[in-house]
Order: C-alpha cells, then structure tokens, then sequence
C-alpha cells in the first residue's frame, strides 16, 4: 500500500465549537499525520470555487453560505491509503448515517454541517490540496 496525500477541511460548525483539538486526535489516532495545516475565512469566490462540482446541486448556495460563516481550518493528512482512510473515520455525508465513532458521528449537527470535509479520490487531493496549499507548505 502507498503513502498517500489527502486534503481535510473542519469546517465552520467545528471551529465555532472548538472542536479542532478532537477532530485532530481522531485523525492522528486513526494513523493520518498532519503535514500541513491552516485557518482561515474562505471567501466566497473560493468557497464556490472549492465546490464547483456540486455547482449545479440544490444545495450549492447554502454550502458556500455555510462555508464561509465562519473559520476553517484545512490541513494535508498523510499516511497509508490516507484518502480512504480519513473517509474512514469522517463517517457518512450524513451524520445519521454515520458509524459509532466517526467524526462525523461524534461532531456533525446535520448533513450541511458536517464538521469535515475529505478528498474522495486521490487524482482529487491533488487539485484540492494544490488549491490551498504551495508544495514548500507540505512538510513531511
Ligand atoms: P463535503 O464532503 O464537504 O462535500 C459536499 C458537501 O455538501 C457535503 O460534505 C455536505 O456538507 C454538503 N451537503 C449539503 N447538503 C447535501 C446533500 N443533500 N447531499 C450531499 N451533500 C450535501
């Protein structure tokens, strides 16, 4: 199995609950390692940029509205099959699907407000992480 990169974002519900500290344990406690890690307000320019592939999606507007109502933190996870690996312990999109302890299970409010995002393939990590992070912010 290879190392592979991964993009994470806690999203506004989490930082407004101070939940930074526990998401980051569950993610280093499930193998991934933090190697590049920010907080900051996304504009909405970026925020509907991130999420352009759901840009003809019903609940477009009200994802980027979300996004942007508060801070963020986005990170690079690394380690072992790391893209599937964060889906692992993120949990379901939706929080009444999500398996006993997963993050999404433990932190999520809603569907909208589901405390993290993850990259869902790894050709996807690349554009995600590269859309955030200079290659000299990674470190290993
Ligand atoms: P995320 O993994 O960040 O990718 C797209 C986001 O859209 C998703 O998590 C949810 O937070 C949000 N979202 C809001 N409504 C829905 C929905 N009905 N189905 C899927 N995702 C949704």
């Amino acid at each position: 199995m290879a190392i592979e990169r991964t993009l994470s974002i806690i999203k506004p519900d989490a930082t407004r609950r101070n939940l930074t500290g526990k998401i980051n344990a569950m993610l280093e406690g499930a193998g991934l390692r933090i190697v590049a890690q920010k907080r900051l307000r996304l504009t909405r320019a970026q925020a509907e940029g991130f999420y352009d592939v759901h840009a003809e999606r019903p609940f477009f507007n009200d994802l980027c509205t979300f996004m942007t109502s508060g801070p963020v933190v986005v990170q690079v996870l690394e380690g072992e099959s790391a893209v599937a690996k964060n889906r692992e312990v993120m949990g379901a999109t939706n929080p009444a699907d999500a398996a006993e302890g997963t993050i999404r299970k433990e932190c999520a409010e809603s569907i909208e407000a589901n405390s993290v995002h993850g990259s869902d393939s790894s050709e996807n990590a690349a554009k995600e992480i590269a859309f955030f992070f200079a290659e000299e912010e990674i470190v290993g």
